[in-house]
């Protein structure tokens, strides 16, 4: 039986900055962003916004009512969870108007939680082919202002379903998992902004990538040139070119060809929307469905990692019906009409936060483009809207 993702849903806020206009003012040659970095745009998240409301957005923008009656569980993978004991998860269940009888967890390995919900989703769907989950991806990056990696900042939701006979990507059963306790990207619980070593957080990333990939090779007996396309998480998009030039003289020069086309497919999306943690690797899997001309059959490539450190690559064949869910003129036009903050904006937003002792708070929900909002707090409750 064939298992993996029926449909995918991205949703962001509609606010972001150019990364020429932070180079500016940071005094930064622009081209460090646009092609050092591979950033061009960073979504700005406002406060009427958090990983429930942004999952709800992009859960409902590819939700039927056959999808209601047959999901079973939401996993929900994020990093910028809103609650130390519940689980973003339920209250996703709520708001999307699910059956009491669904499964919610939250699962969090940094920039990781979305593949393993993707991964138990798939063994979930296997042993219950009629049923389906809901796997989410929801996050919002936060660095800081005026540090190296406030160009790799952003926010956004990808929601997915996965099912038997799926439209879109049947996994495949082999994947290569490797994880290491170490200390390259985290952030403590009374903290909002991450903790960093890039450069060597790029370099386990290269490394788990390359390990994950050779262990897969040998017990699939595929090679680099069984795959039409690979996909990589990118906390900024120069990452997944790192990682792919690492494997790409595997191959001959036509296959470098199409795997570079393909790559340059699969960050039009991230390149304007900029860090989705979680979501990242899903963003580029939609960019890369959206752009390409990929014909059903074709071997996807997906590494995904989560700092800490885990790394996973797995790998999916397109199927017939692949482009009929997708909307790319849709997408485009929203690129082309959000609306660019100022960097002084952009500070002043990113500078806004919640009251500490958690007292009551409304959000200015009034020029928020979701469905969903984040509204406030209330007796120490958050409180979700549907406008
Ligand atoms: N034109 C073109 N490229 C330029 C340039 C210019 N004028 N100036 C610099 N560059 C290039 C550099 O050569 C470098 O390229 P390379 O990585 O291929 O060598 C790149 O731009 C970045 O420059 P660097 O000086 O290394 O950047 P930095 O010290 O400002 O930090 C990161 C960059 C990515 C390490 C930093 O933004 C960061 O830590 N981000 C967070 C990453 C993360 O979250 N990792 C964990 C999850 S995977």
């Amino acid at each position: 039986m064939k298992v993996g993702i029926d449909k995918i849903g991205f949703y962001a806020p509609n606010t972001y900055i150019d990364l020429i206009d932070l180079a500016k003012e940071r005094g930064v040659d622009p081209n460090k962003f646009l092609i050092g970095i591979g950033q061009e745009r960073q979504t700005v998240v406002p406060l009427s916004q958090d990983v429930v409301s942004m999952a709800a957005n992009a859960a409902t923008s590819i939700f039927s009512e056959s999808d209601r009656d047959t999901i079973d569980m939401i996993l929900f993978g994020t990093e910028t969870g809103v609650d130390n004991s519940k689980s973003a998860a339920i209250y996703l269940q709520q708001l999307l108007g699910l059956r009491k009888n669904v499964r919610t967890v939250e699962l969090k390995q940094a920039c990781y939680g979305a593949t393993a919900g993707v991964l138990l989703a798939r063994d979930y769907v296997t042993v219950h082919p009629d049923r389906k989950v809901l796997v989410i991806g929801s996050d919002i990056a936060r660095y800081g202002l005026k540090t190296a990696g406030e160009v790799t900042q952003g926010g956004g939701a990808v929601a997915m379903i996965i099912s038997a006979e799926p439209s879109i990507l049947v996994l495949e059963a082999e994947t290569s998992h490797i994880s290491e306790d170490i200390m390259d990207f985290w952030r403590p619980i009374n903290r909002r902004e991450a903790l960093v070593d890039g450069k060597y957080s790029t370099n386990v990333y290269l490394d788990f990538f390359q390990t994950a990939f050779e262990s897969y090779k040998k017990q699939t007996d595929r090679e680099l040139s069984d795959f039409d396309a690979m996909t990589f998480h990118l906390p900024f998009t120069k990452m997944g070119l790192k990682g792919l030039r690492t494997v790409l003289n595997q191959v001959d020069e036509n296959k470098q060809k199409q795997l570079m086309t393909e790559f340059e497919n699969s960050r039009v999306y991230n390149k304007q929307i900029g860090n989705l943690y979680t979501g990242s690797l899903y963003l580029s899997l939609l960019s890369l469905l959206s752009e390409t001309k990929l014909d059903a059959g074709s071997r996807i490539g997906l590494f995904s990692y989560g700092s800490g450190a885990e790394g996973e690559f797995y790998s999916g064949i397109l199927q017939e019906a692949y482009k009929r869910q997708l909307n790319p003129e849709q997408m485009a036009h929203w690129l082309d009409n959000r609306t660019r903050l100022t960097i002084s904006e952009y500070e002043t937003i990113f500078n806004q936060s919640l009251p500490a002792d958690n007292g009551d708070f409304e959000t200015d929900i009034n020029k928020d483009d979701g469905v969903f909002v984040f509204a406030g707090i209330k007796d120490k409750k958050r409180i979700y809207r549907k406008k």
